[in-house]
């Protein structure tokens, strides 16, 4: 049976994150004899959306796509590079008119494997169109190009989260969740043969909120005043996410298992974020 084997990584934040990206992603292909890497890059640039040098990063690092989620307008460096190229997605339930897709495919050995990053409406932007119907809309055509389809669903609730999990339960080799960045122990294979976790975590400083320096934020939440966010730069720094085996005819997945990277030695130095 030939199968495929794929990392998925969450939200990867700051200098921090793209550095333990860089230090480790090549060992973890290594490692698991993983065939092709996609990666949530929405925080790469200071915390908040990602540039054209970025993705260049990614891609020259090892990453085959880059999905993103509610921060990919922050940058307007990025808009121009998503209209032209589709290795980085942005959410596809946002309106047709802006730049960009949140659907692409890429081949690895022969096999297509289709992507789809849709993002969630539940205490998020409550406009957007349905990701559950966007979903379904995508794969009537996607499914006849890839037989293997990867689901990065950017959401905030666990339930959303679930939900798009088993609406597409049998249709995509995996829903995996990104937005939280705090990693869920609920990895799975649902009963229809789709791998399954709510939320992948983050990659950044393991001493921080969400990747961002903590005083602020709990002044902010003592004071209800507004504050600077601003990267948490000192380690220990970690990097999370997933594998996933698929067998490559069926699309169906055979293994998912998650992945923490804990670093204690890893520094990092403040740069231009751009
Ligand atoms: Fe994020
Ligand atoms: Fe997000």
């Amino acid at each position: 049976m030939k199968t495929v084997r794929i990392l998925l990584l969450g939200d990867i934040v700051g200098t921090p994150g793209r550095a333990m990206f860089q230090k480790h992603v090549q060992h973890l292909k290594k490692a698991h004899r993983i065939d092709a890497v996609i990666v949530n890059g929405e925080n790469s640039a200071q915390g908040r959306g990602i540039t054209q040098r970025m993705a260049k990063f990614y891609r020259h690092n090892g990453a085959d796509v880059i999905t993103t989620g509610n921060h990919i307008w922050h940058h307007k460096d990025i808009y121009e590079y998503l209209k032209h190229n589709d290795d980085v997605l942005r959410p596809e339930n946002f309106p047709s008119d802006c730049p960009g897709s949140g659907v692409t495919t890429f081949t690895v050995d022969g096999t297509t494997i289709g992507v789809i990053n849709l993002q969630g409406r539940v205490f998020m932007r409550e406009h957007l169109n349905c990701p559950f119907k966007t979903a379904q809309s995508v794969l009537t055509f996607l499914r006849h190009k890839a037989p293997i389809i990867i689901v990065d669903f950017h959401a905030e609730t666990t339930s959303e989260k679930m939900a798009m999990g088993f609406f597409l339960d049998g249709q995509v080799s995996a829903v995996v969740g990104t937005h939280t960045h705090v990693q869920t122990a609920d990895e799975r294979i649902l009963p229809q043969g789709t791998a399954f976790i709510t939320d992948l975590g983050m990659a950044g400083a393991r001493n921080s909120m969400l990747g961002m320096k903590k005083e602020p934020i709990i002044q902010n939440f003592l004071t209800q005043m507004p504050v600077k966010f601003s990267v948490e730069m000192e380690g220990p720094m970690i990097m999370c996410g997933v594998w996933i085996e698929v067998d490559a005819q069926t699309g169906k997945a055979l293994k998912i298992e998650r992945i923490q990277i804990v670093d204690n030695e890893i520094t990092v130095q403040p740069e231009d974020e751009r």
